[in-house]
């Protein structure tokens, strides 16, 4: 049997198998609110047989959305949204997660397609971004940040919490921390965007205190039989790399021991001049570190989908949860593809009973 199609069990959730769709934003919401779009775009990806979908970055404030087009879930109507999509997720099979997030210094962009820069804040869809420190990510993002009062820190973790419950009440049965990517729990890690002088900043205790609070703070709410993850960009490919990373791990165990449950293993991208080695399933290495040195069950993204990739990572403990992004955007029913390269008896039984009957019966016939 693939490793690719065993369960995997976390907390009381049990994922039909080790397939997981990562969060990737539609920049297709209006005021943060979910349409038609996301709910097709979701249930369909569901009903491709991924063992857990994540729905996409969704922010906690609407000053800390990505683009104007980004969902969010810091008011109730957002979060009736959302309930119909966790809703659609989990009919078709698969557990409906949602990572929550707070873009900080590099909010308030284009949509990707549209450019992916910064929006003037004196324009539509434009406004004032909030950082650790007013140190502009530079590149396409060229606004300075205003620097993060206590008071800022304070309402930040508080819209966490608040967006946690609202999560919780739309039936989402995983969550997952942004702090990855550049965005804000990163930046408050990153001496590269931290430069803090106060209790938030500075050494590794004042860099991690942001998102160790914000962790402990989400806990509370967030059921304990229910997965809290986060996604982490443990390495920044900086020239830094084996400081970041030991830093990285140390702070992965301190956020076990507050009730942390997985990491999603991924790159800091917090400043726009690194050298990345791009390539397929390039982090592998990376994550089975973490996962062997934190103590704790990982994913990653980044290029696994490969078939007879992804088996290997799972095989070779790298890895208990393989994300697979783009490949699902091309085919929604890449598991079923994945079945066949793996020779699992019967793939098409990894499709809701209204494709695979039929299929089953057109192969055979083949
Ligand atoms: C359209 C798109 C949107 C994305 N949005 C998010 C997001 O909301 N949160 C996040 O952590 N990563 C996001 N990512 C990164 C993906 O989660 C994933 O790491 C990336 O696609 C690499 O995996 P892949 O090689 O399987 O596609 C996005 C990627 C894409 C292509």
């Amino acid at each position: 049997m693939a490793e690719l199609f065993t369960p995997f069990t976390l907390k009381d959730v049990t994922l039909r198998n080790r397939i997981a769709v990562p969060p990737m934003c539609q920049y297709s919401a209006v005021d943060g609110l979910t349409n038609d779009w996301h709910e097709v775009h979701y249930a369909g990806i569901a009903r491709g047989g991924a063992g857990l979908v994540i729905v996409e970055a969704t922010a906690v404030s609407p000053e800390g959305r990505i683009t104007p087009g980004c969902t969010g879930l810091w008011n109730d109507q957002q979060k009736e949204g959302m309930a119909r999509i966790a809703a659609a997720i989990k009919k078709a099979g698969a557990v409906p997660g949602i990572q929550i997030a707070h873009a900080g210094r590099k909010a308030s962009a284009n949509r990707p397609w549209e450019g992916d820069d910064h929006i003037p804040s004196d324009q539509p869809g434009g406004w004032d971004t909030i950082a650790p420190s007013a140190i502009a990510f530079g590149a396409n993002l060229p606004k300075v940040p205003k620097e993060m009062t206590l008071d800022d820190i304070a309402r930040v973790k508080a819209d966490f919490v608040a967006a946690a419950v609202r999560a919780r009440d739309a039936g989402f049965e995983w969550l997952e921390l942004h702090f990855a990517h550049g965005y804000l729990g990163q930046s408050f890690f990153s001496k590269h965007s931290n430069q803090r002088t106060d209790g938030y900043g500075g050494d590794f205790a004042g860099r991690s205190r942001f998102l160790l609070e914000t962790l402990e703070a989400v806990r509370e709410v967030w059921p304990k039989n229910l997965p809290l993850t986060a996604r982490f960009g443990v390495i920044e490919y900086d020239g830094n790399d084996q400081q970041t990373l030991d830093e990285s791990i140390e702070l992965v165990r301190m956020m076990r021991a507050r009730g942390l449950d997985m990491l999603s293993v991924s790159v800091g991208f917090t400043i726009p001049d690194t050298s990345i080695p791009w390539g397929p399933a390039f982090l592998g290495p990376v994550a089975k570190r973490v996962r062997e040195e934190a103590g704790l069950p990982v994913a990653s993204a980044w290029g696994f989908d490969g078939p007879h990739l992804a088996e290997r990572s799972l095989a070779d403990g790298q890895l208990d949860l393989v994300m697979v992004g783009r490949a699902h955007l091309a085919d929604p029913h890449y598991p079923l593809q994945a079945a066949k390269e793996l020779g699992v008896e019967r793939p098409t039984w990894v499709l809701p009973a209204p494709y695979a009957h039929w299929l089953e019966r057109y192969q055979m016939q083949k």
